[in-house]
């Protein structure tokens, strides 16, 4: 049996009608840019966080380059984020023309050590960006309590964590501004690009909206350089419709990571678990083994399509060549990317499907 790493056919399928309803309203109105759909999207996805205000823009690099940019920060400054992330997090400090620094990660949880931000800390950095990632909240009480002892802003990345929680609270809400990306194959998905940024500071929101704008403040009026990084009202009207079932999906992925779980007990893969406290949405089912290489392409021989998230750590990458690690190399880091499998995740994946997974992991160990 045949299973797909993401599936995102079946579940265009499960909301078709309501798809096209929405759709229909955009093309017969006109409204393609910045229309009522986009700021419709806005307010229900601000309201769904707990977030008095939502931005929509073109991509979760945009929403985070933006939150950068309209903390004034660029050349001169630090910013500290996580050894492992996707590369955008890191690349919306570059760009800015600020400096990243990279924070290794927790063993446990694959997520930022904030044990060693404060030796992160240098009289050059402006603010933290810790990332939720593969769907799990970072330890918030912690970034929260070394960002406000030395002064410095927190943006979070949930690029991967829509609907998760840390405590009870969504991510994205508790520091100063919260990225998204509504990347296809992302818990909550649009057909092509799109992202937000969500904010509690009614001038920050205001800035993201002119950024994202051409600089534009009103008509032809532009007080700054910006950008054109608007959401686009049909991926609005796609993402309007997919809000409504972010819950149900999230607990569906949510059921399949417990029968993972289950099921791969008895090997020796080492299993991702969520921590106490928190709501983890599994946007990625991120297994560690021994013979991570071998057992993808087994796997993949049986058409059990996997993936690596992600096989070389961002101070591997040419790109940051000489980049600060803390500590020097981010060693759990670079030791976990040779070990880690994402293993097909999804909410319309089947019992029988998750059935097949385990039958090939068991097969795999026992030649
Ligand atoms: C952790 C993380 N940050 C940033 C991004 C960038 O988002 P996008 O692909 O929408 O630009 C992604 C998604 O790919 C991501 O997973």
């Amino acid at each position: 049996m045949k299973v797909n790493f993401v599936d995102l056919v079946a579940q265009y399928h499960s909301i078709r009608d309501e798809i096209h309803a929405e759709l229909d309203k955009v093309l017969s109105t006109g409204a393609f840019v910045l229309g009522p759909a986009v700021q419709e999207f806005e307010q229900a996805f601000a309201a769904y966080c707990g977030a008095d205000h939502c931005v929509g823009v073109n991509s979760g690099t945009d929403a985070l380059n933006l939150a950068v940019r309209v903390l004034g920060i660029g050349p001169g400054d630090e910013v500290i984020t996580v050894a492992n992330t996707f590369i955008a997090t890191v690349n919306a400090i570059a760009l800015a023309g600020a400096t990243p620094v990279l924070v290794d990660i927790n063993e446990s949880d694959y997520l930022i050590n904030a044990l060693l931000i404060e030796q992160a800390i240098t009289p050059r950095t402006k603010a933290i960006m810790p990332v939720h990632l593969y769907g799990q909240p970072a330890d918030m009480d912690a970034v929260m309590a070394v960002a406000r002892k030395h002064g410095l802003h927190v943006i979070e990345d949930a690029c991967q964590a829509h609907g998760a929680r840390y405590k009870g609270k969504a991510v994205g809400t508790f520091g100063v501004m919260g990225c998204f990306s509504f990347y296809p194959g992302k818990n909550l998905g649009s057909y092509g690009e799109g992202g937000a940024v969500v904010t509690n500071d009614p001038a920050l929101a205001e800035q993201i909206r002119v950024y994202r704008n051409v600089g534009q403040a009103a008509k032809y009026v532009h007080p700054v350089v910006g950008f054109n990084t608007r959401l686009h009202s049909m991926q609005a009207a796609v993402l309007k419709v997919k809000l409504k079932y972010l819950n149900e999906w999230n607990a569906k992925r949510r059921a399949f990571a417990a029968r993972y779980a289950e099921r791969l007990a008895g090997t020796s893969l080492v299993l991702p678990k969520a921590n106490p406290d928190v709501e983890h949405v599994w946007h990625l089912y991120v297994v560690q083994h021994d013979r991570r290489d071998d057992m993808l392409k087994t796997l993949q021989d049986q058409q059990i399509y996997c993936g690596i998230h992600y096989p070389v750590p961002v101070a591997n990458q040419t790109a940051y060549t000489g980049i600060r690690t803390v500590p020097a190399g981010a060693p759990a880091s670079a030791r976990f990317a040779k070990r880690i499998l994402s293993l097909p995740m999804h909410p319309d994946l089947t019992e029988e499907q998750i059935e097949t997974v385990a039958k090939a992991v068991y097969a795999f160990e026992r030649v």
